[in-house]
C-alpha cells in the first residue's frame, strides 16, 4: 500500500486518476490542487469521503505549502499532472502557462528533491516522481509518421513550450540530483468530467443545446483520441513498473480528423437525443487557431512492448460512454459552464471574428 501525491486531482485526467486509485486499489490519494477554473471537487464526490483520500487546497507554485504537503503527508510517490492544459487560452493569456507549467513544475521538483534526499535508503529507492505531459511538446506531424520517444521537441503553442520545458526540466532534475523520474507523453484524452472548452465535450453540449458547432478551419486536422480511463491505467503502470528515467508515449492509435469527430458525435446524439436530429446542421466553419498545428499521431510501441499496456476501449464504444454521460450529469455540466467560462468563451469567439 502506497501513498501517492497527485497535483491537479480536481481536472480531468487527474480526477479520473484519483477515482481509480481509491476504487481499484488499496492506495492512499493526496490531492494537491489550486482549483483553478478547471478544477472541481464535483468529480471526486465518489472519493472525497474515503479515508484513504485526502485534499490540499494549494498552488504548486507555492514552495512552503509544498515543502509542508510533503513534511505531513510523506508520499512514496508523487503523479504531477496540475497544469494550465488549453492551448487556445495559452494563445490568448500565456502568462498562466508559464507560472504554473515552467515554475509551478520547478517549485514542485525542489520540494519533491528536498523531501527524498532526506528519505532513508530503502524509501529514496522506490520513490517516484512521475510527470504527465503531452505529445504537442513533439510539434507538428505532416501526413506521415508518428511521434516516438527520442524525437526532437519542437513545441509550436505556448502551451506546448511551457509543458516542453516541464520535461526539460524533471529531465535535468533527474541527471543533475538523481531525482528518480518517469516522464509520459499522451494524445487527446476525452471522456467524463472533461471541461467543455475542449473539442469533444464543447460539441456534446452545444449540440444539445441546439447551438452553432464551431469547428476550427476546414476541419481537417488530425488528432489521436485516447478514452481517459485508459490513459490513466497506463499512468498507473508506468507508476509501478517504468524504468527510471525513461519517457514512455502513450495514445490510442486512433487518428481522426476534427470533421469526423464531430460528425460522430452528432450521430451519436442523433440516436440518444434524437431533438434537434440531425445534429451536424450545427456544423459551424470558423477561423482557424493561430499556428495550428495539422497533425498528432502517437507511436504507442514502447508501453505496450515493455509494459503490456492496452486500451481497453475503442473510439467508438469511449465516445458513447462520453456522450451517454454529458446527457446524464446535468448537475457537473452547470458546475461549471459558470459566468466566468461563460464570459471568456465569448471574449474568444469574438477575437476569432466571430459575431
Ligand atoms: P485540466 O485543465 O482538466 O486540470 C488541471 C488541474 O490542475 C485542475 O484541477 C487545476 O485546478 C489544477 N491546477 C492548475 N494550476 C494549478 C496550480 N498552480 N497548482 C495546483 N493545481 C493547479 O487538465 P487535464 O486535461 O486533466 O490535464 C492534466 C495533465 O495532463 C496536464 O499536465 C496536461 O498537460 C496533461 N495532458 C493532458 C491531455 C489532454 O488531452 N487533456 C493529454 C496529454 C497530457
Ligand atoms: O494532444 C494532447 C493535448 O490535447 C493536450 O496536451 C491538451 O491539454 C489538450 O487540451 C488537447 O489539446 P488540443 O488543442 O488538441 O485539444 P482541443 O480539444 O482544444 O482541440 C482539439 C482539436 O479540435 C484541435 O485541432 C482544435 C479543434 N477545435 C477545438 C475547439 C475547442 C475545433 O475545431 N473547435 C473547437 O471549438
Amino acid at each position: 500500500m502506497k501513498k501517492i501525491l497527485v497535483t491537479g486531482g480536481a481536472g480531468f485526467i487527474g480526477s479520473a486518476v484519483v477515482r481509480q486509485f481509491i476504487h481499484e486499489t488499496e492506495d492512499s490519494v493526496v490531492n494537491v490542487d489550486k482549483l483553478t477554473y478547471a478544477g472541481n471537487l464535483l468529480s471526486l464526490t465518489s472519493v472525497s469521503d474515503n479515508p484513504r483520500y485526502r485534499f490540499e487546497h494549494v498552488d504548486i507554485c507555492d514552495a512552503a505549502g509544498m515543502a509542508r504537503i510533503f513534511r505531513e503527508h510523506q508520499p512514496d510517490a508523487v503523479m504531477h499532472l496540475a497544469a494550465e492544459s488549453h492551448v487556445d487560452r495559452s494563445i490568448t493569456g500565456p502568462a498562466e502557462f508559464i507560472q504554473t507549467n515552467i515554475i509551478g513544475t520547478y517549485t514542485l521538483l525542489e520540494a519533491a528533491r528536498g523531501y527524498w534526499e532526506k528519505l532513508d535508503a530503502e524509501r529514496k529507492d522506490i520513490f517516484r516522481f512521475h510527470h504527465i505531459s503531452t505529445d504537442e511538446v513533439y510539434g507538428s506531424l505532416d501526413d506521415g509518421g508518428f511521434f516516438a520517444e527520442e524525437d526532437a521537441y519542437r513545441p509550436n503553442s505556448p502551451y506546448s513550450a511551457s509543458k516542453a520545458s516541464s520535461d526539460h526540466l524533471v529531465r535535468a532534475w533527474h541527471h543533475t540530483y538523481g531525482l528518480p523520474v518517469v516522464t509520459t507523453n499522451c494524445s487527446n484524452n476525452y471522456g467524463p468530467y472533461h471541461f467543455p472548452e475542449k473539442l469533444i465535450p464543447l460539441i456534446i453540449l452545444n449540440a444539445r443545446d441546439g447551438k452553432p458547432l464551431p469547428v476550427y478551419g476546414k476541419g481537417d486536422n488530425i488528432r489521436d483520441w485516447l478514452y481517459v480511463d485508459d490513459h490513466a491505467r497506463a499512468l498507473r503502470l508506468v507508476l509501478e513498473r517504468g524504468r527510471v528515467g525513461e519517457t514512455y508515449n502513450i495514445g490510442g492509435w486512433n487518428e481522426k480528423t476534427n470533421l469526423e469527430v464531430v460528425h460522430a458525435v452528432c450521430a451519436i446524439l442523433d440516436e440518444l437525443y434524437p431533438q434537434g436530429a440531425p445534429h451536424d446542421r450545427l456544423i459551424t466553419f470558423v477561423p482557424d487557431r493561430p499556428g495550428h498545428d495539422w497533425r498528432y499521431a502517437i507511436d504507442a510501441g514502447k508501453i505496450e512492448r515493455e509494459l503490456g499496456w492496452r486500451p481497453e476501449e475503442t473510439f467508438e464504444s469511449g465516445l458513447r460512454k462520453t456522450v451517454e454521460w454529458y446527457l446524464a450529469n446535468g448537475e457537473w455540466v452547470n458546475s461549471v459552464t459558470s459566468g466566468e467560462y461563460q464570459n471568456w468563451i465569448t471574449q474568444n469567439y469574438q477575437a476569432r471574428g466571430n459575431k
